[in-house]
């Protein structure tokens, strides 16, 4: 697989601060794939993503991006960039529809701006000033910006943060079409529900220090039990028991259930990814 990013070895700490904001991460970022950084508040996902949006350049430790040094990249770095910020800047003072063009004579590659705006529904809304939006409508607005320049790879920044589910489902809706027509996303949240649904694979981060690099479904079989819940009718009641998942098919008491009562469900024991996010990183998600 084509390797975007390698990262080796990043370290970073802020001018006023005494401790590393990201201290000693390494990771690879694959093309065309979901990459998710995950940490709680303070964990260093911000830094690390302006870091590789090169807006912060006095980093120690090696950043190659499609193998040179991105140190060696000038701002036609820029052209294969769409970054969407935790907090979105725009002018307040123009309409939605004059950002959009102000951010995209920016670029030298460009997308249709009113397509852009209807895919997020700001299209009746694209004359009327940004400081008259709603939040949700300037998360909007910030996401069709990072795509602007049609770029190769996306930076997200807690981009469904705040939105409510119907507009949560369009970003994301947006973020798997980008990703299946080849693009690239690097993606920092604490929301599970999004790496849940949208990440190949997750970093988790805390105190700087990457903690652990995986897909999600290895992290659930990893951290989820081997367990087997039955629940089912028994007398006019609804009872439970509980199997070992391992050797479940010669497993005499399960079998002897399912012959002789009516099950009405049955679920391995699947931990969930906040859960996991609090064992992996010792705090507790989704705040
Ligand atoms: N501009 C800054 N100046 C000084 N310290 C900063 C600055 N921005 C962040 N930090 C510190 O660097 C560390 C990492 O912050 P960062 O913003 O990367 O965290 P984060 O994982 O993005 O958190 P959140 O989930 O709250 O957005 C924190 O200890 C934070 O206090
Ligand atoms: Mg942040």
């Amino acid at each position: 697989m084509e390797k975007v990013f390698e990262v080796k070895n990043l370290q970073f700490t802020y001018r006023k601060n005494q401790i590393k904001a990201v201290n000693g991460i390494s990771f690879d970022v694959y093309k065309g794939e979901v990459f998710g950084l995950l940490g709680p508040s303070g964990a260093g996902k911000s830094t690390t993503q302006k870091i590789l949006t090169k807006l912060f350049k006095d980093y120690q430790g090696e950043i190659l991006y499609l193998g040179k040094d991105l140190k060696t990249y000038n701002n036609d770095y820029y052209e294969d960039l769409g970054v969407g910020f935790e907090l979105p800047v725009h002018f307040s003072k123009l309409t939605g529809l004059e950002n959009m063009k102000f951010f995209s004579q920016l670029y030298k590659n460009h997308r249709d701006i009113e397509t852009l705006l209807k895919a997020v529904g700001l299209y009746e809304d694209r004359n009327r000033m940004v400081s008259d939006y709603s939040k949700g409508m300037k998360m909007r607005l910030n996401f069709v910006r990072a795509m602007l320049n049609d770029p190769k790879i996306l930076f997200l920044d807690e981009v469904t943060n705040g939105l409510d589910p119907k507009n949560a489902r369009i970003i994301k809706d947006l973020i798997r079409q980008f990703k299946e027509a080849g693009g690239t996303v690097f993606l920092s949240t604490h929301l599970m529900n999004d790496v849940e649904e949208l990440c190949d694979r997750v970093a988790f981060i805390r105190g700087g220090e990457i903690v652990e690099i995986a897909t999600p479904r290895e992290l659930k079989i990893r951290f989820g039990k081997r367990e087997l819940k039955v629940e089912y009718f028994n007398n006019g009641t609804t009872s439970e028991a509980l199997f070992e998942l391992d050797g479940i098919g010669e497993n005499k008491a399960f079998l002897e259930l399912i012959n002789t009562y009516e099950v009405e469900t049955m679920h391995s024991g699947e931990t969930s990814l906040d859960d996991i996010f609090i064992k992996v990183t010792g705090e507790v998600g989704n705040v």
